[in-house]
């Protein structure tokens, strides 16, 4: 059986190797969600929100429709923004001022996305199960967005 960590070891490289191509920020961050979409069966939502002002945008996700903007101080994306931390939510409904966008998800982890100490998003994950994503996704999925930011040629990740 896989476990999570040979999943995320097998999807790392693809997405070095799509980082090193000279692709607008959009291709590489729709790639990134669809893949971790398909990869992980306790993912239910993946997907990016872009930082323009003090609004973070939906961007590139898989999964069903999200809210579209989310305050920068508000949620567990907020939170993640604001603090720039990784934040990982085990039960949505233990933490308050939660977002619900999809009403049957149970836990979630959001991970900023940093170019050059500033912010530009956030990765953020939702799982239908409680208690779906621990120290190990943080470490992974810190490890991918640490690379999807690496690629200078991206023609910008603002989508505005
Ligand atoms: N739950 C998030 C909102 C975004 S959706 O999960 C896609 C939050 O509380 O920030």
């Amino acid at each position: 059986m896989k476990t999570d960590e040979t999943v995320y070891k097998s999807i790392i490289p693809v997405l070095k190797s799509l980082s090193e191509e000279k692709l607008p920020a959009v291709s590489i961050l729709a790639n990134t969600a669809a893949l971790l979409y398909d990869s992980f069966e306790k993912i239910s939502w993946a997907g990016f929100y872009l930082l323009e002002g003090e609004t973070l945008y939906v961007g590139p996700f898989q999964g069903k429709s999200a809210c579209t903007k989310i305050d920068r101080n508000k949620g567990v994306c907020g939170k993640a923004a604001r603090d720039k931390v990784t934040v990982i939510v085990e039960d949505v409904d233990l933490f308050p001022g939660h977002i619900a966008c999809d009403s049957e998800s149970k836990s979630e982890i959001v991970v900023p996305v940093i170019l050059d100490d500033t912010l530009i998003g956030v990765l953020d994950i939702d799982s239908r199960s409680y208690s779906s994503f621990g120290s190990k996704d943080k470490k992974y999925l810190e490890e991918i967005t640490s690379i999807i930011v690496k690629n200078r040629s991206f023609s910008g990740f603002k989508i505005l």
